[in-house]
């Protein structure tokens, strides 16, 4: 597995993209928890950040797509508005040990 960074290097409510073995990937910490997904929007599978390391919507509470502003649910990934409605993220397997997150 490799290293992406420690859960301290993630705000609450924040995010942070990475080169992986799995391609592009981000990591989001929401309420304490780690997610970890694909970077790639089911509709066009385009990346989703509107800047480096910006995958959240104004308020932290869903991740959004910077294409056409498709809305995701942090925890399950699931689209819950836009153009790919009802399709998901691809979420990465992860591990968490000693505070560092492995892919
Ligand atoms: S490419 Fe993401 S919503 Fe269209």
């Amino acid at each position: 597995m490799t290293e992406l960074c420690s859960i301290h290097d993630i705000q609450e409510s924040n995010s942070k993209g990475f080169d992986s073995p799995h391609g592009a990937i981000f990591v989001v910490k929401k309420d304490d928890q780690i997610f970890v997904y694909k970077n790639e929007c089911p509709h066009l599978g385009v990346n989703l950040e509107f800047q480096e390391d910006v995958f959240l919507d104004q308020d932290g509470a869903l991740i959004e797509c910077s294409t056409h502003g498709a809305l995701f649910e942090i925890e399950s990934g699931n689209c819950l508005a836009g153009p790919c409605q009802g399709e998901h993220l691809t979420a990465i397997p992860f591990k968490i040990e000693n505070d560092l997150i492995h892919v």
